[in-house]
């Protein structure tokens, strides 16, 4: 039988499908297809605004029908979407349908194709470090683009050329492949690495980690499609709902009845309020309690709280059975923007903060701002710092929002403090894709304002500064160190020390600080990298850099300055 008069490009973006599919149809006198463009076309949205708003489930559901339409016609080339082969009714359409050949691209090539003005932001690849993310999207994939008749790699070939070679191999080759025995099968195939499809509707952000990629959702009232988004992301049957005890009094009847009107079974526990709570003895008694509920791996823990309870839940979530899937709900302003994302569990040990613990990522993040109603103002101001944090080091966008408008987010003003925390959201979310474990630098960058803020915590013994305040004067600290080594301008710091004072935030630790148990804190510090203290300095709004220059004489007469009553 000789071939079908139909071929299927595959391939990453940045592999050049589309135009390699214009030269192979003007070769063979045949007309091409952009699988992309017709899913615009039949929905009326662009790509980018379907995976956001209907999940990437719902796209490929869409897009396997366009596929199934697409079969039977002839003289026909196909350019497939980069991610078409992951869903298995796809890869089936394309093995019938004809000749599947993969377009081959390093990721060096694609970060290089994609940054040209041109390209349209494919939403798997939506984030700035194009490199990783694209190496990260081939190894994930590399088995889906293995299923085809034929691979041509692009990396030195030009469309045209690219082109030619594909209707070679057709020509010459085509028949006896599509004959060869087995071959739907093979094609058709599950491999056994194969990337997961999110199915995350209406998510603000999705965090992207080597152990897993989770959707953060953040809206007014989220809470009650948790019981939805828990029996999605995890699959349990039973939840597990860890919460402090003024949490649950407030919050655990509406969490509770969306996880029972999505059918699952649910249990509550509640620990005494207070990072005290956060302790091997506490997790002890939460095992005993999930043992007693015969709890297993396919059932799910759900962290109804602040960060204290995120860090506690995740760590119990991390360590029983070697790991259950879990849920963060996180309820105080810190807690959304900084502890709930980013996969850091722990408990306090021996005195030490967050002494014991491990990366352990939840399965989705579920932010209900509307939580934020009951949260007594100091914790409300506190989290303000990472908030200010966060635009500081990254957005001068947010930055500008907050200068106008940080009253109104005080007064938790709906559509304001939904879309503030959103970005924040997206910001760790981002900055922890990149770097998971902190490794790569990039998160380090997120330690802005908490080498002396840590100091200033402990020597405080915990009591006298809240964690957001101890960061607001670190960050005050990092400003100055930062203008006195000529690193920050000094309006910045004008502009940072403004907006906490606005925010109702310390500009430096309370009187009675003890400047030795500061200066031992700070020899403690855990970002003390062999003898040079590194310092997170701003270079402008946006623009982070990391210094182990900072001499310590500039150190010490910034702390003379701050703690001199
Ligand atoms: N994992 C991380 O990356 C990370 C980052 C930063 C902080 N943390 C941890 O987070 C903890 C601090 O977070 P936190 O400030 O949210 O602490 P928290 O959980 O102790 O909450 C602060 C207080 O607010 C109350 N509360 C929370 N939400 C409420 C609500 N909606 N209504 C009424 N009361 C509410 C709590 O009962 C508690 O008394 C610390 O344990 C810290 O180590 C972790
Ligand atoms: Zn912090």
């Amino acid at each position: 039988m000789p071939a079908p008069e139909h071929i299927t490009l595959t391939g990453p973006f940045g592999a050049g499908k589309t135009a390699v599919a214009a030269h192979v149809a003007r070769l063979l006198g045949w007309t091409y297809v952009d699988a992309d463009d017709l899913i615009v076309q039949s929905s009326g949205r662009e790509v980018e605004d379907l995976f956001a708003r209907d999940g990437e489930k719902a796209f490929r559901e869409r897009e396997a029908e366009v596929f199934a339409h697409l079969a039977p016609r002839q003289k026909v080339v196909v350019a497939a979407g980069g991610g078409a082969q992951v869903y298995a009714p796809t890869r089936r359409s394309i093995a019938e349908a004809g000749i599947v050949v993969c377009l081959k691209a390093s990721a060096g090539t694609i970060a290089g194709r994609v940054a040209q003005p041109q390209a349209r932001e494919r939403p798997m690849l939506a984030a700035e470090d194009t490199y990783g993310r694209a190496q990260r999207l081939l190894d994930q994939r590399a088995a889906v683009y293995a299923l085809a008749d034929f691979t041509v790699d692009t990396d030195v070939l030009s469309p045209e050329e690219a082109a030619a070679e594909a209707v070679r191999l057709y020509r010459t080759w085509g028949e006896r492949a599509f004959n060869r025995p087995g071959r739907i099968e093979q094609l058709a195939r599950t491999p056994a690495v194969l990337p997961p499809i999110l199915d995350a509707p209406g998510a603000t952000t999705i965090v992207r980690t080597a152990s897993g990629e989770y959707p953060a959702y953040v809206s007014w009232g989220a809470l009650e499609g948790l019981g939805a988004i828990v029996k999605r992301s995890t699959g349990a049957r039973r939840a597990f709902v860890v919460s402090d005890e003024a949490v649950l009094g407030r919050w655990g009847e509406t969490a509770v009845s969306s996880l029972r009107e999505a059918g699952l079974e649910t249990a509550t526990r509640a620990l005494p309020p207070g990072d005290a709570s956060k302790s091997l003895p506490q997790a002890s008694e939460v095992y005993d309690w999930l043992a007693a509920h015969k709890a297993e791996r396919r059932d799910a823990i759900v962290a109804l709280g602040g960060g204290m309870v995120g860090d506690f839940a995740g760590f119990v979530a991390g360590t029983y059975v070697r790991g259950m899937p879990f849920v963060q709900a996180p309820t105080s302003l810190l807690a959304m923007v900084d502890a709930s994302i980013g996969g850091k569990t722990a408990v306090n040990h021996a005195g030490a903060k967050n002494l014991v613990g491990l990366f352990y990522q939840p399965r989705a993040v579920v932010a209900d701002v509307a939580t934020l109603k009951t949260l007594p103002r100091r914790a409300l101001v506190e989290g303000l710092g990472e908030v200010i944090k966060h635009a500081m080091i990254r957005d001068p966008e947010l930055l500008a929002l907050l200068e106008a408008r940080i009253e109104d987010l005080l007064a938790l003003e709906p559509e304001l403090t939904t879309r503030v925390i959103a970005r924040n959201v997206q910001i760790k979310g981002g900055v922890v894709s990149e770097d998971e474990r902190e490794t790569g630098g990039v998160r380090e960058l997120l330690n802005y304002g908490h080498t002396l803020g840590h100091a200033f915590e402990a020597a405080g013994g915990y009591e006298a500064l809240l964690h957001g305040e101890a960061v607001s004067a670190g960050m005050v600290a990092a400003a100055e160190i930062g203008r006195r080594v000529r690193a920050t301008p000094a309006k910045v710091a004008e502009r940072q020390r403004a907006l906490l004072e606005r925010a109702g935030l310390p500009l430096r630790p309370p009187p009675g600080i003890d400047r030795e148990r500061v200066r031992a804190a700070l020899a403690l510090d855990k970002k003390i990298v062999a003898g040079g203290q590194r310092w997170v300095l701003l270079e402008d709004v946006g623009r982070a850099v990391v210094r182990s220059d900072v001499p310590p004489s500039v150190v010490e007469a910034v702390l003379d300055e701050l703690l001199s009553g």
